[in-house]
């Protein structure tokens, strides 16, 4: 079956920058669990649940798989889905260096192969969470996901797509650039390299969550945790100290 443009655009841009999240998912693999860019600890969030034993857990949108891991390692039976073939082969090296078994499979994580209701838990750190369309991927996940079970997902705060200059890969500004209302897909080109991203209003997130059949949990605006120069990414600390430049949804379905 043939797939959008942007699963295209960005399954290129994946296997092109692979190599360049190798090092960052070797740390991660080994690492307690810690949150986003500003790496805020599982233990503050409370994201993960601790005891994961007879869990089915599904990753969308894997990359490295060091979430992947992480639920492995809490007790569950894991499914790791991505649309890049070699961020894949880093998570599947991963695996067997660290002896976990995780099934990682490639492919578009909008629509999966799976029955209805055969998942305990679903999640996405800057995966389907950012990449692909939220108007396809949040009624997949509430589709596999069992009544009851928890979808969290982690990305960009609407707030970070209105102050970018899409046509550079510059840091966030304090400048609004873009407007709010309308917000959806959105893609970028720095002159040497293309995207799609998708995000949304916290208005249009909400109704989306409510007609699809998920309550919220909780909700998150991540601030970094002390003021900087350093820029992670395209945000200065400065800026995501004084903004949110990341958000957490805590679904449950109904
Ligand atoms: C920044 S990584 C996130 C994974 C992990 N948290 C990490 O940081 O390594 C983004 C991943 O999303 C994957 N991705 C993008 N669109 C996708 C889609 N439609 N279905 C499945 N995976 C997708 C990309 O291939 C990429 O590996």
């Amino acid at each position: 079956m043939t797939e959008p443009d942007y699963v295209l655009i960005n399954r290129a841009h994946w296997d092109k920058h692979a190599h360049e999240w190798i090092a960052g998912g070797e740390r991660a693999w080994g690492a307690e669990p810690a949150w986003g860019m500003w790496q805020i600890p599982d233990a503050e969030l409370n994201l993960l649940p601790e005891n994961m034993a007879g869990m089915r857990a599904v990753e969308l949108g894997c990359g490295t798989g060091y979430i992947s891991a992480w639920m492995a390692r809490r007790g569950a039976s894991v499914v790791g889905i991505d649309n890049s073939e070699r961020q894949l082969a880093t998570a599947q090296r991963l695996a067997a260096e660290h002896g976990i078994d995780i099934d990682f499979i490639h492919g578009n994580a909008e629509r999966v192969r799976f029955d209805d209701e055969s998942f305990d838990f679903a999640v996405s750190e800057y995966g389907v969470a950012i990449w692909a369309d939220p108007l396809k991927w949040i009624p997949e996940a509430h589709r596999v996901l069992k009544p009851g079970s928890r979808l969290v997902f982690l990305g960009n705060h609407p707030l970070t797509m209105l102050v970018q200059d899409f046509r550079s890969d510059e840091p966030l500004t304090r400048t609004l650039m873009e407007p709010y209302f309308g917000l959806h897909r959105v893609d970028w080109d720095d002159g040497t390299d293309q995207g799609v991203e998708f995000n949304l209003t916290i208005s249009d997130w909400i109704s989306l969550f409510h007609f699809t059949g998920f309550d919220i949990v909780s909700y998150h605006e991540l601030q970094a945790p002390a003021p900087g120069n350093e820029i992670r990414f395209y945000v200065s600390q400065d800026w995501a100290h004084d903004y949110p430049s990341e958000q957490v949804w805590n679904l449950r379905k109904r």
